[in-house]
């Protein structure tokens, strides 16, 4: 893994190939410069332009690499414990995703697992999920809890992503993801809601330890109606908000989170015309989550083209989770965003770039190589951005800059 041997942060990066996203489309710099200072992107621009006064600083030669924005995953659930190797196994056999859940596998046999864990080894097994990723060029990351479902539990997950949060060098966003399943201490879904907005949520609150809220939106979770009560309740506490929704079938959750102005929604395999519209008429994100669809062996397409073309932002994540993600490669998702959803290696970029920051509320400060924008960058051994999506199971991160610090790479997978 990646260790880090220097903390210079302000420095100058040379002869980069620069392709960065920007709202409208890309720009690609073939001879680039970066001057970073203090963590901060200075300038950037075409390499014998560069301002003399940057040429003091110590340089990194890029030597011709290609430099992108620090990949974001915007969508994971990566603190859990257990493994769900036999469910997959029934998967292959035929079981549904429904139907496990139903006899009370899938996201339960995650809770079990998770409530027994002490929080040492949850922040252990965590951490080597994080590491993946940070290998993979990720500088954002955001961490959903939901394998917990009581108080006590949902605030062991959301304290083992702060701990994840001073540990590693990586901008961190907790997502409280109570509504994620109901537990067994509850008869009904509508008193689980009522406990959730009534003691847990203000709860986490107090701690200060979620960033947004999140819930999933389906007949075997929560109806629109309850997801609607979280919603006022998190809108009250000025927490922005996101969605599970529309993965299983259509509760027109998009529509709903629409009116509440959520970051994001995330799956939208059974969106319809009316969700899109929705979406196209607001600044909320859809998120692609390949890997789900791929695990679930799901044949009906997210409107992607539809999405792209009504001009609403596409991120895309990898779902980081034991169930319907068992992966941690941000470049992985990118290919199978391409293969399976027919996006562009350029729009897959952007979806893990700037449409992944805007999903985090983050964009202000990266998700593009701009300047004033913080310095998260990643260096790649490729000659061209669309070779970042186009390679299967395959990372040639050179280097990662997170605020400017810089990381060598003591393994190379090449
Ligand atoms: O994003 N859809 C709900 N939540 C997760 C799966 C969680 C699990 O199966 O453990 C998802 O696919
Ligand atoms: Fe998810």
């Amino acid at each position: 893994m990646a260790i880090t041997d220097s903390t210079a942060q302000s420095l100058v990066l040379r002869h980069a190939n620069l392709c960065t996203p920007t709202a409208t489309s890309h720009v690609h710099i073939h001879d680039a410069s970066v001057a970073i200072v203090e963590g901060r992107i200075a300038w950037l621009g075409e390499e014998r332009q560069l301002p003399a006064r940057y040429r003091e600083l110590p340089e990194h030669d890029c030597d011709g690499r290609l430099l992108t924005p620090g990949l974001i995953d915007c969508h994971t659930h990566l603190v859990f414990a257990g493994s769900r190797a036999q469910e997959f196994s029934q998967l292959l056999h035929g079981a549904e995703y429904a139907d496990i859940a139903a006899s009370g596998g899938g996201i339960m046999t995650t809770v079990n697992a998770t409530r027994a864990a002490s929080e040492e080894d949850l922040l252990e097994s965590a951490l080597r999920r994080v590491d993946d990723m940070l290998a993979c060029g990720v500088t954002s990351l955001e961490i959903k809890s939901g394998y917990g479902l009581t108080l006590e539990h949902e605030l062991k997950l959301l304290r083992v992503i702060q701990q994840i949060r001073a540990q590693r060098p990586v901008r961190i966003r907790a997502t409280l993801l109570a509504l994620h399943k109901l537990p067994p201490e509850f008869e009904d879904a509508d008193s689980y809601v009522t406990y959730v907005c009534d003691e847990l949520l203000p709860a986490v609150i107090k701690a200060d330890l979620a960033d947004a809220v999140d819930a999933f939106c389906d007949q075997i979770a929560f109806s629109r109606d309850q997801v609607e009560r979280l919603f006022v309740a998190a809108r009250a506490a000025g927490l922005p908000l996101k969605l599970h929704a529309e993965q299983l079938s259509n509760q027109r959750g998009s529509e709903l989170a629409v009116a509440y102005q959520a970051l994001s929604v995330d799956h939208l395999e059974y969106l319809e015309a009316d969700g899109i519209a929705a979406l196209a008429a607001s600044d909320t994100v859809a998120v692609m989550l390949p890997c789900a669809f791929y695990t679930l062996r799901e044949t009906r397409l997210p409107p992607v083209t539809r999405l792209l073309a009504q001009g609403v932002p596409v991120a895309v994540a990898s779902d980081c989770n034991p169930g319907t993600a068992p992966m941690t490669s941000l470049l992985l998702a990118m290919n199978m965003a391409c293969t399976l959803f027919r996006m562009t290696p350029l729009q897959a970029l952007a979806g893990t770039t700037l449409h992944a920051a805007q999903a985090l509320g983050i964009g202000a400060e990266t998700g593009s190589i701009e300047v004033g924008k913080s310095a998260d960058l990643a260096c790649w051994d490729l000659s061209r951005p669309e070779e970042l999506a186009y390679l299967v199971g395959v990372n040639r991160l050179h280097r990662r800059y997170y605020a400017g610090q810089h990381e060598h790479l003591l393994h190379k997978q090449h």
